[in-house]
């Protein structure tokens, strides 16, 4: 493994002014890539209005679409019809206006259970990564895409789940969630997350502050252990900033 950089930790003013943050950082990892780009997105609803962003013209005429793939770190276990699938969401906001077919990746969610839907995806990202063991000079994504819950996890790496310790697969089937919404979930491990030039969380809100100031004083959470084998940044929103990064 190669070693990481110290996790970064930037306060911005409001969500809108991270939104406007993460989508600058993830155009200049777009820029540093002259050949084909792959971004890992996440889930929830802190992602949402970078998104809606990078659709808005300032960003997507700058977006070399037919380079970029776009994969997810984790899914919920329901039909893409369904309103709390999380590439469904992203394909709503942007992906499926902008992105060709071919270049979009979802996690299948119509196999006979997640397992099985962590398999087929494992064995697309070794597909698309031409090799089945990751090499630490050549990460598998340009930016990785990440969110903390009020637990701790991070993709659906739930504290003091089985599937936060898994160093062999690179997707696992997570039978059961352990915040809402309670369905089964398919999460990317965290050895395959790690191999990022930048791992990319988006923290906002002043609900988000009581985990932050867990995951930032070291406790051992998920959402701690989370780090990237580059660069490792934490974009969070004034109400959502530990005590101690006040004034900081
Ligand atoms: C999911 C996510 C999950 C999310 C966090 C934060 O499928 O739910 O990928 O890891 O990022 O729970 O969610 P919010 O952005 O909604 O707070």
């Amino acid at each position: 493994m190669v070693a990481g950089q110290p996790r970064k930790v930037i306060a911005v003013a409001d969500a809108t002014a991270l939104a406007r943050a993460a989508a600058d950082r993830v155009m200049a990892r777009i820029a540093d890539n002259g050949g084909r780009i792959a971004i890992c997105l996440t889930g929830g609803s802190s992602p949402k209005q970078l998104y809606e962003l990078l659709a808005t013209d300032a960003y997507r005429e700058r977006i070399p679409w037919q380079r970029v793939h776009w994969f997810i770190g984790d899914e919920r276990f329901v039909p893409t019809s369904d309103a709390r699938n999380n590439m469904a969401m992203a394909r709503g906001i942007f992906l499926d206006r902008l992105a060709p077919v071919a270049n979009i990746h979802p996690i299948p969610t119509d196999t006979a259970n997640p397992d099985a839907a962590a398999a087929r995806y494992e064995d697309e990202l070794k597909l698309f990564y031409g090799a089945s063991k990751l090499d630490p000079s050549r990460p598998l994504f340009d930016v990785v895409l990440m969110g903390a819950g009020p637990d701790g996890h991070t993709a659906s790496l739930f504290p003091g789940y089985p599937a936060v310790e898994e160093t062999v697969r690179w997707v696992v089937g997570v039978p059961k969630a352990n915040v809402e919404p309670f369905v089964p979930r398919v999460s990317l491990t965290l050895g395959v997350l790690a191999s990022c030039r930048e791992m990319l969380f988006e923290a906002a809100g002043a609900a988000k502050r009581a985990i932050l100031t867990r995951v930032f004083s070291g406790e051992n959470l998920p959402a701690a252990q989370a780090r990237s084998n580059g660069e490792t940044v934490w974009l969070v929103d004034s109400a959502a900033l530990p005590e101690d990064f006040r004034g900081s």
